[in-house]
């Protein structure tokens, strides 16, 4: 099934903020991915898409920069609802785009969704060869002694 015709992806704005969180715990409690706090999502604004069905957000997604030529998606998340139907493929090609006229060369995900990374064009790196940086904010994890996510990058250029 492909994107329907009124969806639209856009910069986040305070009024999403709400459905974003909802969107990203829901996931976060089944432990699929990381919880956001309000005042994170608050902060990091600036660093969130959302996909908007006319009616109301249907996914988000982030980017956080980490180094000159490595960004990395976080909280990307859709909606049970709207899951299946192009919107996270959608999001995560916009976040590509983005980058590449940012100039950052890489776009990382640490992910538990292979084949749909795999769909967006991203392939498996070793974790070994990405910059210590990328484990900053691990450090707060349940998972890191054992974090069993996979690293995968798009390259832009
Ligand atoms: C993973 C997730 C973002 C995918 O978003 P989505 O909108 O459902 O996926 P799309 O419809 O854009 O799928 C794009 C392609 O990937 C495939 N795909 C999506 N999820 C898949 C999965 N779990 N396994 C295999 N393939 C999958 C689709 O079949 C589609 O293939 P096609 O291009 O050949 O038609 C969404 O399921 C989600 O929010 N999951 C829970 C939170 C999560 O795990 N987030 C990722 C954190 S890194």
């Amino acid at each position: 099934m492909s994107v329907t015709k009124a969806l639209t992806v856009r910069q986040a704005t305070m009024k999403d903020v709400d459905a974003m969180l909802e969107i990203v715990n829901e996931y976060a409690r089944q432990g699929l991915m990381l919880p956001r706090t309000k005042l994170s999502v608050c902060e990091h604004l600036q660093s969130f898409i959302v996909a908007h069905d006319g009616e109301t957000v249907v996914g988000v997604a982030g980017l956080h920069i980490l180094w000159e030529d490595l960004a990395e998606i976080r909280s990307l998340a859709i909606a049970e609802r709207a899951k299946g139907m192009g919107v996270g493929k959608h999001l995560v090609l916009h976040l590509v785009e983005q980058c590449r006229v940012l100039g950052i060369n890489r776009v990382l995900a640490l992910t538990y969704q292979k084949e749909f990374f795999e769909k967006c064009g991203f392939w498996i790196v070793a974790k070994e060869s990405l910059p210590q940086k990328v484990w900053k904010d691990c450090i707060n994890c349940s998972k890191l002694p054992m974090c069993d996510e996979i690293a995968m990058i798009f390259e832009t250029a």
